[in-house]
């Protein structure tokens, strides 16, 4: 007899999905929830309803948010919700999902990579040409939505919010288009500006960043592949280079600076900043492959801390090593969007993309704290959430989920972010475990 199949590493543990959705109210707590923290912190990610293990890519498995509710030192209640697409419909019924569609339609419908609230609305997000899906304040689907008639290609999972002007930035692919789209939505949720910056091939486009003066691209050498079995039809091409893009904010296609960079790939710079002498700084989390040879998820070499610097005059870029540590989901205080920043925080990542410890940097000072709560307590991306609005730089919280592998159940655990390493100020328990996902925000109370 054949051996059995071995488990597929996105499907098991807690990547594993959860079955169906939950409420709970009046969770239990641990220490004491700061009451400057008001309102909902939303996490999403894949919660796959019957994936074929032969096909199934982390990517691409429905969208689940978690949404709990925080305010007057309470944790009120906890929710999690399946982001209806084609094939959440398909299975758990209930009507279709309304909105617009795109033709070609590349996929059921699936918001699983990013949460986020714009112009008053919350957004489920996801990149390469499924569109955005409104959610209400209870995290139930509302409908697809092309801001309005506005967005013509595809959006992204990680737009940038400018905190100067409260515009979104984003950078967009799609299958069809040797091209990098850039898609601004102004403070009204409508498109203000879209075109496409033409490229020689069609890379994946997970993230960019913003300065003051640019957009960031980035054009690196995951590109359109639909060999090798995997449902996401990306894969390794080194051949294909790899490039960071500085577009003038107000600029057109044709005003792009392109820097050469060492073939690696990027999901999520940390942020980006102009620096006395006018030259981009990028930090960012680099990954030394990327869909080589793993197929079904992003685990290939470890994923480690860099500063890229780029002069919009030409030259080289200088590429340094800021942390030698595994790591992934690089966060800052987003008051500090595309202007310098001193502190970001992350995940340590080990092989296999084994999640543990959060990690604090100090990129000032060079230093790096680690908040570690033992072998069996793997956290998610850290949020940070500043205590008061006129807070400094990492005066305030960050908020985190983690798994315990030994309870197989979460955790939100909250952080005072000056004192990373001690205990967390509180943990809330929530009734089940939040699988590992991508990414989330605190959504303030509102009115
Ligand atoms: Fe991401």
């Amino acid at each position: 007899m054949a051996d059995p199949a071995p488990a597929h590493p996105f499907l098991t543990g807690n990547f594993a999905p959860v079955e169906g959705e939950l409420d709970a109210t009046d969770l239990a707590v641990t220490g004491r929830i700061p009451e400057a923290i008001e309102g909902v912190f939303a996490r999403i990610g894949p919660n796959p309803i019957d994936p074929d293990p032969a096909r199934y890519h982390w990517f691409l498995g429905s969208g689940m948010v978690h949404g709990v509710w925080i305010g007057g030192g309470r944790a009120h209640r906890y929710r999690r919700r399946f982001v209806r697409d084609d094939h959440v419909v398909a299975r758990l019924g209930g009507p279709p999902v309304p909105g617009p569609r795109r033709d070609p339609d590349i996929g059921s419908g699936v918001a699983n990579t990013h949460v986020i609230r714009h112009a008053g609305r919350i957004l489920a997000l996801v990149e390469a040409g499924n569109l955005p899906v409104e959610l209400d304040d209870e995290l139930e689907t509302v409908a697809r939505t092309d801001f309005e008639g506005t967005l013509r290609g595809s959006f992204s999972a990680h737009p940038k919010r400018d905190p100067r002007t409260g515009e979104l930035w984003a950078a967009t692919y799609t299958p069809f288009a040797e091209e990098i789209g850039v898609v601004v939505v102004g403070t009204d949720g409508r498109v203000r500006r879209s075109f496409g910056v033409p490229v020689p091939g069609r890379p994946m486009v997970h993230d960019c960043a913003i300065t003051e003066h640019f957009l960031v691209l980035f054009d690196l050498p995951v590109t359109l592949d639909p060999t090798g079995g995997s449902g996401l039809p990306y894969r390794w091409h080194p051949e294909y280079g790899a490039r960071v893009g500085l577009l003038p904010r107000e600029g057109s296609a044709e005003e792009v600076l392109w820097a050469e960079v060492e073939p690696c790939f990027v999901f999520h710079p940390m942020n980006a900043f102009e620096d006395e002498g006018g030259r981009v700084v990028v930090d960012l989390v680099r990954h030394p492959r990327m869909f080589d040879r793993e197929l079904r998820g992003p685990s290939e070499g470890s994923p480690t801390l860099e500063r890229w610097t780029v002069d919009p005059r030409g030259g080289p870029v200088k590429e340094e090593r800021l942390d030698d540590r595994g790591q992934e989901f690089p966060r800052i205080d987003e008051r500090r969007t595309g202007r310098i920043h001193r502190f970001g925080y992350g995940t340590a990542v080990g092989e296999g993309l084994a999640f543990g410890a959060l990690l604090k940097h100090d990129l000032v000072r060079g230093t790096g704290e680690i908040h570690h709560e033992g072998p069996h307590r793997a956290f998610s991306e850290p949020v940070f959430v500043p205590a008061h609005a006129d807070a400094e730089e990492d005066e305030g919280f960050v908020l985190a989920t983690v798994f315990d592998a030994g309870s197989g159940r979460s955790e939100v655990v909250v952080l005072d972010a000056r004192n990373f390493t001690d205990e967390p100020l509180a943990r809330i328990h929530l009734p089940d475990r939040v699988p590992f996902g991508f990414h989330g925000s605190f959504l303030p109370a509102v009115g």
